[in-house]
């Protein structure tokens, strides 16, 4: 909840505004920030997934004031301009060749929206199938999409028609009998099931997935499931997107966290760590999908504003330029190592999980049940260490641990002593 505090009066601030720390934020640097007394914070939310260049990373901070003194609002159905053009060849030069046009957006949801467009005007069908779990964003067809929690979607029915929903393979809670590494069949047939009973697969535009559930939970799944979503596509003339907002750009260890499964989607979206903390996202696609979507028929004010896309352009330069992808593989295999060191002590812990440096503990009562009571306190007692986390899950069952790509072996074990002093005192 909001509280009072010296800038920002409660009262200003709608309550709708949660807030998860009590800082009143002064400035950041690397996986740090530091409030307004002067104290600082080890940021391990990267503001929700963002700041993979770390806080204000200077070649980043550098391209965006130089652009500002250039021009700011260049629209880009006015104007061409060179930092979007840049951002593009960047963008589409860490992608399969089937991924080579940008559809610069602003926000995650915009994406997400201009993905589903894209998809049913490329195929003709209307229907979509989403997956149980997933988190797209708060328009109303990305909420529509969206399963990870009943109150981003609550008391704003209608929602869109003709959009369905499979499970996702959350193979740690996985309801099927048999052994944990067959689950994903058993999902997949749930899956498959939806063409006999609900939706005739010749109706179906997209299945729309998180490569990676980010809000839901961070639940990975099973490579074989996600091969087989892949092949179900191309069996139906399906396009399959793959929603790599949270997952993408490094964070998984890889740029993309598809890249994991060997597969392609036929659409990407983008937007998080796209342009540490500019508002920018992106739809990428074959430039044969792309052509469906006739002059007009989708766009926006600010897509592909200058300052965003020069953003852009320098936060990829810094993540190739610094081997962000390799560091962010190698900490978390780190961070992940220490965490299972943690849960063999502490059976709270009943799952480490996840790739890369998107990583999450999942806290579990004594008879297996979710235990979001023991994520939380761990979440504050880590907070009176000055280390900021967030939880994720349906039922905040989990704490995710995403620090900026650019951590270094120190600050992993320190932010590791932290954790483990938090949950021993739960
Ligand atoms: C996977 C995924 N898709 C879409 C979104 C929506 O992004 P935004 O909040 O920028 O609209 C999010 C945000 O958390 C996300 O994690």
């Amino acid at each position: 909840m909001v509280q009072e505090t010296r800038l920002v009066p409660a009262d200003l601030i709608p309550r709708v505004v949660g807030r998860y720390s009590p800082v009143t934020v002064d400035r950041g640097e690397g996986i740090y920030v530091w409030d307004v007394d002067g104290n600082r914070w080890a940021d391990f939310t990267s503001g929700i997934a963002v700041t993979n260049t770390g806080h204000c990373h200077p070649r980043v901070v550098e391209a965006i004031r130089e652009q500002a003194g250039r021009i700011i609002h260049a629209q880009q159905n006015i104007f061409a301009h060179e930092p979007l053009m840049r951002a593009a060849v960047e963008l589409t030069a860490t992608l399969p060749p089937s991924l080579n046009q940008v559809f610069f957006t602003n926000s995650g949801a915009e994406a997400v929206e201009g993905a589903l467009k894209l998809a049913k005007v490329a195929t003709g069908r209307p229907a979509i199938i989403a997956f149980r779990g997933a988190f797209h964003g708060r328009t109303h067809a990305a909420m529509t999409v969206t399963t990870s929690r009943a109150k981003v979607r609550g008391h704003y029915e209608p929602l869109l028609p003709s959009v369905y929903h499979a499970p996702y393979p959350y193979v740690f809670r996985s309801p099927y009998a048999g052994r944990p590494e067959d689950a994903d069949l058993a999902y997949f047939a749930e899956l498959e099931q939806l063409f006999d009973t609900t939706v005739l697969p010749d109706d179906v535009a997209a299945i729309l997935m998180e490569s990676v559930v980010g809000e839901g939970g961070y639940i990975v799944p099973p490579s074989r499931w996600v091969r087989m979503v892949r092949e179900l596509c191309d069996r139906h003339g399906i396009l399959l997107i793959m929603d790599e907002i949270q997952s993408g750009m490094g964070r998984t260890g890889k740029m993309w966290a598809f890249e994991h499964f060997d597969v392609v989607p036929d659409i990407m979206t983008a937007a998080k760590g796209l342009g540490s903390g500019m508002p920018v996202s992106a739809v990428v696609a074959d430039r044969a999908v792309m052509d469906r979507w006739a002059p007009g028929s989708h766009g926006g004010t600010y897509g592909g504003n200058a300052v965003a896309t020069a953003a852009v352009a320098a936060t990829l330069a810094v993540i190739r330029d610094e081997g962000l992808v390799d560091n962010a593989a190698r900490m978390g295999q780190r961070l992940m190592d220490g965490l299972r060191d943690i849960q063999a002590d502490h059976p709270v812990i009943g799952d480490v999980r996840g790739l890369g440096l998107m990583v999450a503990a999942e806290f579990v009562a004594a008879e297996g049940g979710y235990n979001p009571a023991a994520a939380n306190a761990v979440i504050q007692a880590c907070m009176a260490e000055r280390t900021l986390l967030l939880s994720c899950g349906t039922y905040d069952q989990a704490i995710r641990i995403i620090p900026p790509l650019t951590v270094d072996a120190a600050q992993i074990d320190d932010f590791l002593g932290v954790f483990r002093r938090a949950v021993a005192s739960v």
